[in-house]
């Protein structure tokens, strides 16, 4: 049979850095609040756009796996609010990287999106579709946050993470997996401007409120996750204590807590990184699994159980197990241009851009009267 082994991993954050303290310069809210709700203390502000982020992520996954880009049959991006529809992200990836045989999709499950792109992936390669992929999972959510509500803008980072998947004999890279999704609940985290229902309502492009109900996605986040943890595990006869790492999505620190004495983990089997990016939504597990690497933690052979939650509600949990090589073949010089500003004047900047939104959302609405007048009639 063959198996999708994960031979190559990267990342790719960009350098500004925003700060709780420096949320607390245009909201109500503190360093303490954040922390202690959230467990997050910084994120990061992008100053180029999702595709540039994938990009050197996928080529860094590349190089550590010493694969050539024209080697690739495959390329998916998955994420949330790509750059742009029509054409899609992946294929502007697949040309920066010059991945000019491989197949270029994206694929939206919001927060779930890497993870579903990893069982997609895997299963083009099973069934001999494609021998070489590269799934990411990127997320630049700053031009969408709603940066007056405090109830959601200091959750979210920009990011992105990569893996490279191969062909091979081997029983390794995906093991089993749950897929599934709360679509009663699809409410309950739902961005509200970006997609074309808005358009119809003549809406400008981005002008986002966050229909956001945390306290309930949080506890349908917990136990999504762990059920579909209990069924990986299930499907290959394994338990929790056949663990070694568990990496999870990183939306909240008190969720992966919370999952993890659930499922009864070891807290020290927990890979936690949610402080020092906030939620990137689809790039925290891959961005994760690529720090954990970095780190020493993922040992040849070992067993990871990566699960997630996101808008929909969808969730899943993964079971990997890991190859012989733990660090990179290569690096490479692919880097993202330098960033002039610190993360709070990117912000700010976003904040003017949307008053300005506003104020055209209102004018249309206005202009618009006299026909939504008649039309009610
Ligand atoms: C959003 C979340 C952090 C809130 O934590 P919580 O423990 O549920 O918060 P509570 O409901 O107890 O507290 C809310 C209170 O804090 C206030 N609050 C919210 N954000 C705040 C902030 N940034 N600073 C200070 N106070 C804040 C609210 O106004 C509310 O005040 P009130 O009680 O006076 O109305 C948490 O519910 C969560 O993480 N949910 C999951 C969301 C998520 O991850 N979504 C992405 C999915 S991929």
């Amino acid at each position: 049979m063959t198996h999708a082994a994960i031979t190559g991993w990267g990342k790719c954050l960009p350098p500004a850095v925003l700060t709780n303290a420096d949320l607390a310069t245009f909201l109500d809210t503190d360093d303490a609040w954040i922390v202690s709700r959230t467990g997050m203390k910084e994120r990061r502000i992008s100053h180029v756009p999702m595709g540039e982020l994938v990009h050197v992520a996928a080529a860094r996954a590349l190089a550590c796996a010493g694969v050539r880009a024209e080697a690739l049959d495959l390329v998916v991006v998955g994420s949330t609010i790509g750059d742009e529809l029509a054409p899609n992200v992946a294929s502007g990836v697949q040309h920066r990287l010059g991945a000019k045989n491989a197949a270029a999709m994206d694929l939206n499950t919001a927060c779930t999106s890497f993870l579903y792109g990893l069982s997609t992936a895997t299963a083009l390669i099973r069934t001999g579709v494609v021998k070489t992929a590269l799934v990411a999972g990127g997320e630049v959510p700053s031009p969408f946050v709603d940066w007056q509500d405090r109830n959601t803008a200091v959750l979210f980072g920009d990011g992105a993470g990569a893996v490279v998947l191969e062909a091979t004999g081997r029983e390794e890279g995906l093991l089993s997996e749950r897929l599934g999704c709360y679509g009663d609940a699809r409410g309950i985290l739902d961005i509200r401007g970006v997609g074309a229902r808005y358009a119809n309502l003549g809406l400008p492009y981005g002008f986002t409120v966050w229909n956001f109900d945390g306290q309930e996605i949080f506890k349908r986040a917990v136990v999504g996750m762990s059920a579909a943890s209990e069924e990986a595990l299930a499907k290959r006869g394994m338990a929790i204590a056949d663990v070694d790492l568990m990496i999870p999505h990183q939306a909240n620190g008190r969720i992966i807590d919370a999952v993890g004495r659930r499922l009864g983990i070891d807290p020290a089997k927990v890979f936690v990184n949610v402080h020092r990016y906030g939620n990137m939504s689809a790039a925290t597990v891959p961005v994760a699994l690529t720090e954990a690497l970095e780190e020493g933690r993922i040992r040849p052979g070992a067993h990871l159980l990566l699960s997630s939650f996101g808008a929909g509600l969808s969730w899943c949990a993964h079971l990997v197990r890991w190859g012989e090589r733990t660090a990179p073949l290569a690096s490479t010089e692919v880097d993202l241009p330098p960033c002039g500003k610190s993360a709070l004047e990117l912000v700010n900047e976003l904040r003017a851009r949307r008053a300005r939104y506003h104020e055209a959302a209102r004018a249309f609405i206005e202009a618009a009267r006299p026909l939504l007048d008649a039309g009610a009639r």
